[in-house]
């Protein structure tokens, strides 16, 4: 449970995807795949990939703005940047100091959190406290990754990604609601389930990890499947509980977008009507940290929530990593 001490509410969401499509139909002339097995397994019809000049920190700026533009505000009130990425600009700085830079937040701290997939939770969870605290006003936290940069094109499982970033401004929430509640979880014996070999201190990039290929993400999708769909079902549970709320108080769980049979599986076990489990995966692929933040803007952009509606984020991914949110939309 997070002791708030203040109301804190999502007060601006926006989001950016690249304008290049990537069609299944496509992929099926580049690598050993099939257009009706990636969109039954995985509910993708296609996907967004980032031009070659386009980094990381352009399309997270874009959603930036965007956000907080919807939020009332301007780049100046921000108090701190938080950006979740697996595919930062360059390994150092954050991608972080990219974007303040660029839309000259000049006011704010910027960092970068690593929780691949679960980025966004945890970027959420960690930004919401120093909102909850007092401590500051406006924090704009960002989930975006271009995991085209990091794919084999060679491989088959390149259709599981794509490019994207979304973004949200917490701010202060005068009149009550808000974030109701937040837990994180995780388990660093499944930390090769998804993985980028080389390129950090345990392997530097050399000649050889150029040659063998191990500066590109490797994945066991099998593993992945099988933690999901345990911890998901498990992390949703504990928060339905510390908010005191069950299935039938929540109008829409806002998740990651792994797979479709991950969702599916995981609202089969919490009993939960599928109908209310949002997607965009069709038309996005896994954006990994962008995933929540972009299908938010997009239901908020459709007019789909209500002051008073609760909804479920939740993620889980290479760790491995999980979380879950409550929050009722003010
Ligand atoms: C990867 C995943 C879809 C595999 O599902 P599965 O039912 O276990 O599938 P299998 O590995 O048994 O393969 C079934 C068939 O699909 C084929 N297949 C596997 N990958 C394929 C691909 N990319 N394209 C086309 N066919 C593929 C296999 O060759 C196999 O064919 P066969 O039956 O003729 O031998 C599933 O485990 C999953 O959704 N994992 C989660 C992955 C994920 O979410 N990753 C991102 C989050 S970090």
């Amino acid at each position: 449970m997070i002791p708030i001490i203040r109301n804190v509410k999502i007060s601006g969401t926006g989001r950016c995807l690249p304008e290049k499509v990537y069609t299944n139909e496509y992929l099926e002339t580049i690598v050993d795949t099939n257009a009706e097995w990636i969109y039954n397994k995985l509910g993708i019809k296609e996907r967004r990939i980032a031009e070659e000049n386009e980094t990381t920190s352009d399309l997270a700026s874009k959603a930036a703005l965007m956000a907080i533009e919807n939020a009332g505000l301007t780049p100046d009130d921000i108090d701190l940047i938080i950006v979740a990425t697996t595919t930062p600009d360059r390994p150092a700085p954050s991608t972080a100091s990219f974007v303040q830079e660029k839309i000259g937040a000049f006011n704010a701290g910027a960092f970068d959190i690593a929780a691949v997939c679960t980025g966004f939770m945890y970027a959420m969870t960690v930004g919401v406290q120093f909102v909850a605290t007092g401590a500051i006003k406006h924090v704009l936290v960002i989930g975006a990754d271009t995991f085209s940069k990091i794919t084999d094109w060679t491989r088959r499982d390149a259709v599981f990604f794509g490019d994207g970033a979304g973004a949200i401004v917490f701010s202060p929430n005068e009149k009550g609601d808000g974030l109701i509640t937040s837990k994180l979880g995780a388990d660093g014996r499944g930390k090769f389930i998804w993985t980028v070999p080389a390129g950090g201190s345990e392997m530097p990039a050399s000649e050889t990890t150029v040659k063998e290929r191990l500066h590109y993400w490797q994945m066991d999708g099998k593993g992945i499947y099988n933690t999901a769909v345990r911890v998901l079902p498990e992390v949703i549970t504990d928060v339905l509980k510390a908010a005191h709320l069950t299935l039938d108080d929540i109008k829409y769980m806002v998740p990651h977008q792994p797979s479709i049979g991950i969702l599916k599986e995981t609202a089969a076990k919490l009993g939960m009507d599928f109908s209310k489990v949002l997607t965009n995966m069709d038309r996005y692929g896994n954006t990994s940290a962008g995933t929540i933040p972009i299908l938010l803007s997009e239901t908020v952009e459709k007019n789909m929530l209500s002051p008073g509606d609760n909804i479920i984020f939740a993620a889980v991914g290479s760790g491995m990593a999980w979380g879950a949110m409550v929050y009722r939309w003010v």
